[in-house]
């Protein structure tokens, strides 16, 4: 499958240093963990949580699920508390209306958001703008093109149709990704016109957005990047503003090292 242009795919993850690297407005942290860790990790990250996390977990019909959602806060709280220099305990969530959780420690101007799709989790961390990330493992979707009529905007669809069936998975998800990133950098969820919101990467300035209807004047205080998580996956990152940050890529692979677990403990 050729890569689009459109797509930063050469990425190199790196392991986090001791001291964690400063926030500014400049960039944005993104951090990958994959769901397998070691059950003794995954009990330190369970302890961090706070009781209405541990109240939600047990709503959780599913074992796997609670271990799920157990993990991803955790890995979430130990993330914020690196760049914050705090105990990943001390952490505390506000939530927007329709539930975007952000630092109810707002002094700190650290914004962030988080993905998961499937074994990979997504955290995006950066100082004093709106951020959105969205991460998506290619996969089947029913009636694809009833999806993209309902969806996605004229100049998405006439993309899509535009490449080989080949690109066609990439493609899709690339839209879906970039348009969830922007939604959920805003907050909003689903809430909006979907269709209005043009995010097809313009071939001169691929992290522009082309039109959001429903907000005019709206999408030039916008950046979407795209980039490849993983193999057979997209993801991609909104931000607000119209600098277009530099990406630092960060692999949580040491959670389970004797320093990552000074850092949950703390
Ligand atoms: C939360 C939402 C915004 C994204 O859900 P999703 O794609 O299923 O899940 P993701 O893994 O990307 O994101 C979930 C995380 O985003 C955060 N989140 C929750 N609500 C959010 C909101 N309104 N805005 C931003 N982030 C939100 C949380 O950290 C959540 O993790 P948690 O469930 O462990 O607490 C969902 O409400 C939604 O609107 N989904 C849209 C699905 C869709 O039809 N997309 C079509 C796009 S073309």
């Amino acid at each position: 499958m050729k890569l689009l242009k459109s797509v930063q795919n050469k990425i190199e993850w790196r392991i986090a240093p001791n001291t964690p690297p400063p926030l500014s407005a400049a960039v944005v942290h993104v951090w990958r963990m994959w769901l397998a860790q070691p059950a003794d990790a995954i009990t330190a990250l369970r302890q961090t949580l706070s009781a209405d996390e541990r109240e939600r977990m047990a709503r959780l019909r599913r074992p796997a699920a609670r271990e799920r959602f157990a993990i991803t806060r955790g890995f979430l709280r130990a993330t914020l508390a690196y760049h914050l220099q705090i105990s990943p305990a001390e952490i505390r969530f506000d939530y927007l209306p329709q539930g975007k959780p952000v630092l109810a420690h707002p002094a700190t101007g650290v914004q962030f958001n988080l993905s998961h799709s499937r074994e990979m989790i997504l955290c995006a961390v950066t100082h004093t703008r709106a951020v959105g990330i969205d991460g998506e493992f290619f996969r089947t979707i029913r009636e694809q093109e009833k999806f993209a009529a309902r969806f996605f905007s004229e100049n998405e669809r006439n993309w899509l149709a535009s490449v080989p069936d080949d690109e066609k998975p990439r493609v899709f998800f690339e839209i879906w990704t970039r348009k969830e990133a922007y939604l959920k950098a805003c907050g909003d969820g689903v809430t909006r016109h979907l269709r209005g919101i043009d995010v097809r990467p313009a071939p001169a300035d691929p992290s522009a957005i082309g039109q959001i209807a429903d907000r005019p004047g709206e999408a030039t205080r916008w950046r979407v990047v795209s980039f490849i998580p993983a193999p057979d996956a997209v993801a991609a990152l909104a931000i607000a503003g119209d600098a277009l940050p530099e990406l630092h890529f960060w692999q949580w692979d040491d959670v389970s090292s004797p320093d990552a677990r000074k850092k949950i403990q703390r």
